[in-house]
């Protein structure tokens, strides 16, 4: 685990990637003002208290733009609004739709790796990690796969400015950091509703049909509603899931012992996937607000604060998990904070666990070997609050 460790050393903020346990469960930056929360059981009390720690973030501490950026966002909502948009959009991933789809994500990943023949290299987030979940999500929505990369130069375009947004910075640098994040939203919004527009003129057999036919709370969703929530799950379905695959291949890379378990035993993927997201957790960090005061771990924590849950620190917390700081494929039970817990526990969860389980299979029968490229190490994507590479050369042998 030493390059992991390594490549982990600038980030002082992710100090647990280091093995390092932190100072309290919960800790306040007097900077900023912002409550951070690495500890296990106090990050499952603030995510299952929703009375007290409100989803309302944007609205109550966006610079700009709150109202916008919360419209039909789920992760933005408290309930009783939350209820029946979430009820209204987990539709859409029933493990019966989601295990539908099995056949089609094979296809793909298939199909991705054909165009790979002859090549002993590639970057494995380019060519596979990234285009599959953009591609199933894609289809299901119902846009043309092949606006492929208009998504991606959208997506690219608010990543890099993901990286530059940080919630401690003063409120006039997150405006400025946050903007061409908004305005590369607002791109992915308004070509979606082109397409809703089209769908209410004639259904398809699709997601944005789906939207356009429902009803929430005995009203039909507006254009925009939609346009908003088919933008939430293009952007939270693909650069996850991508993420997640990626940092697979890097923890099994690192630890060839594993890697071995795991071809010898094929069974044990989706175990080795919780283990991923508990050891190298995506999405690192989750916000919450304080609607009241109230007290954590013994701390007094007034209304109206900003509190990261940093669910990849409680991940490794050892009140929680034997050797937190091991990767082991067969850790089972393994109750990780990767996808949040409570109310706003991912609602693609089922699709990505099928996307991660199904390429990860094809990829080790048709690579018996595979392996990061020594002279080509990868890059992490420079975030705050992400755990991932944004590209990762690999050395293949194929069978
Ligand atoms: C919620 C992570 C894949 C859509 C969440 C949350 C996390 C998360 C941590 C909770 C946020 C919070 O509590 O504030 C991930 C990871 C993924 C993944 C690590 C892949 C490995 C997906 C996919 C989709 C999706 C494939 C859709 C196609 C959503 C949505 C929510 C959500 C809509 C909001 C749910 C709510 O607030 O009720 N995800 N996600 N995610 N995720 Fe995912």
């Amino acid at each position: 685990m030493t390059l992991l460790a390594d490549q982990w050393a600038g980030n002082s903020k992710h100090f647990w990637m280091r093995g390092e346990p932190p100072r309290e469960p919960v800790v306040l930056d007097e900077a900023s003002g912002i409550w951070h929360v690495y500890g296990y059981p106090e990050a499952l009390e603030v995510l299952g208290d929703t009375g007290v720690y409100s989803s309302e973030t944007a609205r109550r501490f966006a610079p700009s733009g709150g109202e916008e950026f919360a419209e039909g966002n789920l992760f933005q909502l408290d309930p009783p609004d939350h209820r029946e948009l979430r009820r209204l959009t987990a539709q859409a991933f029933t493990p019966r739709v989601v295990a539908d789809l099995e056949p089609r994500v094979a296809e793909i990943t298939h199909e991705l790796i054909d165009r790979l023949q002859g090549r002993d290299g590639f970057d494995l987030v380019a060519e596979l990690a990234y285009p599959l979940p953009i591609v199933v999500i894609s289809e299901l929505l119902g846009v043309p796969a092949g606006d492929y990369p208009l998504f991606k130069g959208w997506v690219d375009a608010m990543m890099a400015a993901n990286g530059q947004y940080d919630p401690s910075d003063d409120p006039e640098k997150q405006a400025e950091d946050a903007r061409p994040q908004l305005e590369a939203s607002d791109r992915i919004t308004d070509y979606l509703l082109e397409h809703t527009r089209e769908r209410r003129k004639r259904g398809r057999e699709d997601l944005l049909t789906r939207f356009v036919q429902a009803e929430v709370d005995g009203q039909r969703l507006t254009d925009h509603q939609i346009a908003k929530i088919g933008n939430l799950l293009l952007v939270a379905g693909h650069t996850t899931t991508a993420m997640l695959l990626a940092n697979a291949v890097l923890c099994l890379d690192a630890c060839p012992d594993q890697q071995a378990l795991v071809r010898a035993d094929r069974s044990l993927v989706p175990t080795m996937f919780e283990e991923v997201h508990r050891f190298m957790t995506p999405v690192s960090a989750v916000y919450r607000a304080t609607g009241t005061d109230t007290e954590l771990a013994g701390r007094h924590i007034p209304a109206e604060r900003m509190v990261m849950v940093w669910c990849a620190a409680a991940n490794r917390d050892a009140r929680q998990f034997t050797d937190p700081h091991t990767f082991d494929v067969t850790r089972d039970p393994n109750p990780h904070l990767g996808f949040g817990r409570g109310i706003h526990f991912c609602i693609g969860a089922p699709l990505a666990r099928l996307e991660g389980r199904v390429a990860l299979d094809i990829l080790l029968d048709r690579y018996p070997v595979l392996g990061l490229d020594p002279h080509r190490p990868p890059t992490f994507i420079p975030s705050h609050d992400l755990i991932g590479v944004q590209d990762l050369h690999v050395v293949a042998e194929p069978a």
